[in-house]
């Protein structure tokens, strides 16, 4: 891979800095844990350029190495991207478009709550609501990293972060708490623009 562009971190929105129960030294800690995956992903990207294509090996081989890597790196750039970009909103429950595929896919809005915060309670990493485009509909998947577990042909409309880096400091071990916080401050309009720019169909 002889070419590639380099990416900057997006900027912080002054809103994250005044959640509702996630403090600004928890967001701002975490932004710069997101600005180290897209300083990888660029340094992993440079390399490969590089790379010896000959010495591809499975057991050990740079490129093996560098490739497994880029997919948490770059995992580390998009769901945190997801993340910072729909919070800083009102939270509750949701309007539009978006509003009415939940309540298509789930039944009702809290049903759609329960599950994703247990799927965030199971998860070791990300939980995500998801349009999958082959099912034709939202549902709620788990992630344990950066890298696991995309599932091809979705996509993420709403990304929980629960790796303990997300809310150690304002809840200590109580990661049911800092769900219900996330949930208190996700801006759905943000998530409604998502759903109209991918043309996510509402039938
Ligand atoms: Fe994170």
């Amino acid at each position: 891979m002889s070419n590639f562009v380099e990416i900057r971190p997006r900027e912080l929105k002054p809103a994250l800095l005044e959640l509702d129960g996630i403090s600004r030294t928890t967001i701002e800690a975490h932004y710069r844990l997101y600005q180290g995956y897209v300083a990888k992903r660029n340094e992993i990207l440079s390399k490969l350029a590089d790379v010896d294509l000959e010495a591809g090996n499975q057991v050990y081989s740079e490129i093996r190495a560098l490739k497994v890597e880029l997919s948490f790196a770059v995992g580390g750039v998009k769901n945190h991207e997801i993340y910072f970009e729909h919070l800083g909103g009102e939270g509750g429950d949701p309007g539009g478009a978006i509003a009415d595929l939940i309540e298509r896919d789930f039944g009702a809005t809290e049903d759609w709550r329960a599950d994703l915060k247990a799927t965030g309670m199971a998860g070791r990493g990300w939980a995500w609501t998801a349009y999958d485009w082959d099912e034709g509909r939202l549902f709620n998947y788990v992630g344990d990293a950066q890298n696991t577990f995309p599932v091809w042909n979705a996509t993420p409309l709403i990304a929980l972060d629960v790796y303990e880096h997300a809310y150690f400091l304002d809840y200590r071990t109580d990661r049911g708490a800092y769900i219900d916080a996330f949930f208190e401050n996700l801006d759905w309009p943000t998530v409604n623009d998502w759903v109209s720019k991918y043309g996510i169909p509402l039938k």
